[in-house]
């Protein structure tokens, strides 16, 4: 058994983007590079957690020390996630496609004379929500995340208790931060206890921070 303040305990980790097919060849992304979910994994694994990393399609590797469940799509991802629990906590870093195509070609679209193909979507599942709101065996501790571009406390909080998670990690990734791709994030953490402003550090830093909250909540 490990050793550290969250040893024997279970903590699933998203992260990443997810790729939503449109046919064989084509996807639909997103910019996430995973590298803020991929630091708290493996914040978590220094700390003793047995972690379960469900990852879409990162940039960066996952770290060493945890079990890798590697997904592509939402839908993908979500089973992963039901398929890991239960576990005492879960955190949700992915950036999660909203949409996916609703009927996604099995062959690859051709350019024809007859104009270009119309896309549907289909509204993918919300993984925190749905996780957040289980009626039985809801992990103790969920945590999840807000991007935003303005009013970035009322519109975390509102997301808060929208999603029914414990607490939200809320950043600013307008593109003037430099947060989204980059290796720095300046985050408020949003709980019961209300708003509290992190000053900008590495990414690193906040990914320790945040797993020694989860411990000191878990113990
Ligand atoms: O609603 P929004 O996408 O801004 O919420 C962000 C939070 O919800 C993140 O923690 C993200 O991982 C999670 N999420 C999810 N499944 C989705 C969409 C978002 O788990 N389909």
């Amino acid at each position: 058994l490990g050793a550290g303040p969250l040893a024997g305990k279970r903590i699933i980790v998203t992260s990443g983007p997810t790729h939503e097919p449109i046919d064989p060849v084509r996807y639909i992304a997103n910019r996430s590079s995973g590298a803020q979910g991929t630091a708290i994994a493996r914040a978590l694994a220094a700390l003793g957690a047995h972690v379960v990393f469900v990852t879409g399609p990162a940039d960066v590797a996952p770290p060493e020390g945890v079990e890798v469940v590697r997904v592509q799509t939402a839908q993908q991802m979500s089973d992963a996630v039901d398929a890991a629990l239960p576990a005492e906590a879960a955190v949700f870093a992915a950036a999660v496609a909203d949409w996916r195509v609703a009927s996604q070609s099995d062959r690859k679209l051709k350019k024809t004379r007859d104009g270009m193909p119309k896309l549907e979507f289909a509204e993918n599942p919300d993984i925190l929500a749905r996780v957040a709101q289980m009626a039985t065996g809801r992990p103790g501790l969920v945590v999840g995340f807000a991007a935003e571009t303005n009013d970035v406390i009322e519109n975390a909080t509102a997301k808060r208790a929208r999603k029914g998670c414990d607490w939200i990690v809320a950043n600013d990734v307008s593109a003037a931060t430099g947060i989204m791709g980059g290796t720095e994030n300046a985050v408020v953490l949003i709980s019961d206890d209300g708003a509290e402003s992190w000053p900008r550090m590495g990414k690193d830093a906040v990914a320790r921070q945040l797993a020694d909250r989860i411990a000191a909540a878990l113990a």
